[in-house]
């Protein structure tokens, strides 16, 4: 993946732990400097070895950093320069979820190398949604889940996400709250 997943996986961490903190997760992964060039690609797999650093010296449970991570993206996505591009991409959560691939699209033409994964919106039952995710990798679900938990955050919704697999993608529910009357 584009180093700038991994710059947010360490400036996650910066924002919670200290430095000795993260020079451990340096030593663990074998990671160095030049794996966190934020227009360069690298293959999954330092991705993946960078997660798994992270993981055993916090000691938090894989599934719920992964979440943490999606919810912490959508923050920092948000502080880079595609802040516009994820404004443009919608002001509510199912007009974003809708526009994701075309956004996804377009910052490929920044990041020609990207992967991208595919969300489709089946179903809308009142504030219910349901989601198909489609992506060439496996294993991201708790990322998923976190990240569509950060656009409830983003939209002043609260609610929440489950998912089941299925044969050939992975169903989310997001079922959101009613707002209360002001
Ligand atoms: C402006 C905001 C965003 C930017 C710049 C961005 C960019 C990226 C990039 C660069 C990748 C890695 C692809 C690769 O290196 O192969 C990626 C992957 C991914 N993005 Fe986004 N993204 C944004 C917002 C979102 C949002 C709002 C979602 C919400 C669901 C999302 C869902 C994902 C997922 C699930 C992946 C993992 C790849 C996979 O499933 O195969 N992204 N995105």
């Amino acid at each position: 993946m584009y180093g700038m997943i991994h710059q947010a996986a360490r400036q996650m961490v910066h924002a919670v732990a200290d430095d000795a903190t993260w020079s451990k997760i340096l030593t663990t992964s074998g990671l160095q400097e030049e794996h966190f060039i934020s227009a360069q690609t690298y293959d999954d797999e330092v991705t993946l070895t960078l997660i798994g650093a992270i993981q055993s010296v916090t000691e938090i449970p894989l599934d719920e950093l992964l979440s943490a991570f999606g919810r912490y993206w959508i923050e920092f996505a948000a502080s880079t320069s595609y802040s516009s591009v994820l404004e443009m991409a919608g002001n509510d959560l199912e007009t974003l979820l809708e526009n994701l691939d075309r956004m996804h699209t377009s910052i490929k033409s920044t990041m020609p190398d990207a992967d991208m994964p595919s969300f489709y919106v089946s179903r809308v039952e009142g504030r219910d949604l349901y989601i198909e995710y489609r992506s060439s990798r496996t294993g991201l679900e708790a990322f998923v889940k976190g990240l569509l938990e950060g656009l409830l955050d983003r939209f002043g919704d609260t609610g929440e996400v489950s998912f089941v697999r299925r044969a050939d993608h992975v169903e989310f529910t997001v079922r959101r709250e009613v707002a209360e009357a002001a």
